[in-house]
C-alpha cells in the first residue's frame, strides 16, 4: 500500500479503498484528499478493475474537511489555491464506484459520500452538513447535491440547521439506497460492486453517463442522450454476446468491446 492515508485493496475486479486516518475520524486533509485523487485515477485507467468500494470505519465514513487545516487558511489561499478542487477529479471517474458509509459522514464527508455513484449506508450511518456551525457553508457539493438527492425543504434544513439525518430517514429520503446491518455493509457493499463488475463493462460505463446526465439537461435532451448510447451499445461485441446468451439461456461472457 504507497498511500499514507487510505488502504487500496483490489478483491478481483473490485477495488476497496479505506479511509484510514482513525486519529481524526477520518477527516479530509489535503493528503488524503491526493491520495483519493491517485487511488480513483489508478481504479480508472486498470483495465482488470470495474467497480470500486469506498469506505471509512464503523465509527465514521469521513468527519469533513479536516477543521485544524483549515482553521488558519486565508480568502487568498482558499480562493487562490482552490481548496478542494481536486474532488473534480473523483467525480470525473468513469468508471461506478459505491460508498459504503458507516457512523458519521458530515460535511466534506457527505460530500464526498454523495460523489459517489450510490451510497448502502450502515444502519448507525449518520449523515450531515453541520459547516453552519463552524461558520462556513458546504464547500464540496453538498448545497446541490443534498438539494438533488433530498430536496430543498430537508436539505435547506439540515444545512441551516446542522442536524444530522439517520441512515432510515436517509433512505426513506432518497440519499441512500439501501439500509444494511453496520457490521454487515462492507461485505454488502462489496458484493454489490462484483455484481456490477460481472456486467458488460461498456453498459456499465453507458448507464452511469446517462443516470449522470438526469443532473445536467432537460428531460428531452436527457432522453435524447440516453437513445444515442443506447443505440452506441448495438456496435458493441457484448451487446451481441449478451442478447444470444439470453436466447440461449447461458451466462454471457464479456470482453469489453
Ligand atoms: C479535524 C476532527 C474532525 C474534523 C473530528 N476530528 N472531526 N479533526 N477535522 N472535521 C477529530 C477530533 O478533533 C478528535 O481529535 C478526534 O477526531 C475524535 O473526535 P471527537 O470529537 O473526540 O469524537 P466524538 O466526541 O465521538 O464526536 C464525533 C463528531 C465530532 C460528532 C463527528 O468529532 C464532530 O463534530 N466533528 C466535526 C464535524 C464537522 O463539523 N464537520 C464539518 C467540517 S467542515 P483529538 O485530537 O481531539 O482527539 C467541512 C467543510 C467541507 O467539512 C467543505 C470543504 C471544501
Amino acid at each position: 500500500n504507497k498511500y499514507e492515508t487510505i488502504i487500496v485493496e483490489k478483491k478481483g475486479a473490485v477495488t476497496l479503498i479505506t479511509l484510514n486516518r482513525p486519529e481524526a475520524l477520518n477527516a479530509l486533509n489535503s493528503q488524503i484528499l491526493a491520495d483519493m485523487v491517485d487511488a480513483f485515477a489508478a481504479f480508472d485507467a486498470d483495465d482488470s478493475q470495474k467497480c470500486a468500494v469506498l469506505t471509512g470505519s464503523e465509527k465514521a465514513f469521513a468527519a469533513g474537511a479536516d477543521i485544524k487545516e483549515m482553521s488558519s487558511q486565508s480568502f487568498a489561499q482558499m480562493y487562490g489555491g482552490n481548496f478542494f478542487g481536486g474532488y473534480e477529479r473523483i467525480t470525473a471517474t468513469r468508471k461506478p464506484w459505491i460508498a459504503a458509509v458507516n457512523g458519521f459522514a458530515l460535511g466534506g464527508g457527505c460530500e464526498l459520500a454523495m460523489m459517489a455513484d450510490f451510497i448502502l449506508a450502515g444502519d448507525k450511518a449518520k449523515f450531515g452538513q453541520p459547516e453552519i456551525k463552524l461558520a462556513v457553508t458546504p464547500g464540496m457539493g453538498g448545497s446541490q447535491r443534498l438539494t438533488r438527492a433530498i430536496g430543498k425543504a430537508k436539505a435547506m434544513e439540515m444545512c441551516l440547521t446542522g442536524r444530522m439525518m439517520g441512515a432510515v430517514e436517509a433512505e426513506q429520503s432518497g440519499l441512500v439506497a439501501r439500509v444494511i446491518p453496520a457490521a454487515d455493509l462492507v461485505d454488502e457493499a462489496m458484493k454489490t460492486a462484483e455484481q456490477i463488475a460481472g456486467m458488460a463493462p461498456l453498459a456499465a460505463l453507458a448507464c452511469k453517463e446517462m443516470v449522470n446526465a438526469a443532473f445536467e439537461t432537460n428531460l428531452a435532451q436527457g432522453i435524447n442522450f440516453e437513445r444515442r448510447l443506447f443505440h452506441g451499445l448495438f456496435g458493441s461485441e457484448d451487446q451481441k454476446e449478451g442478447m444470444a446468451a439470453f436466447v440461449e439461456k447461458r451466462a454471457g461472457n464479456w470482453t469489453g468491446k
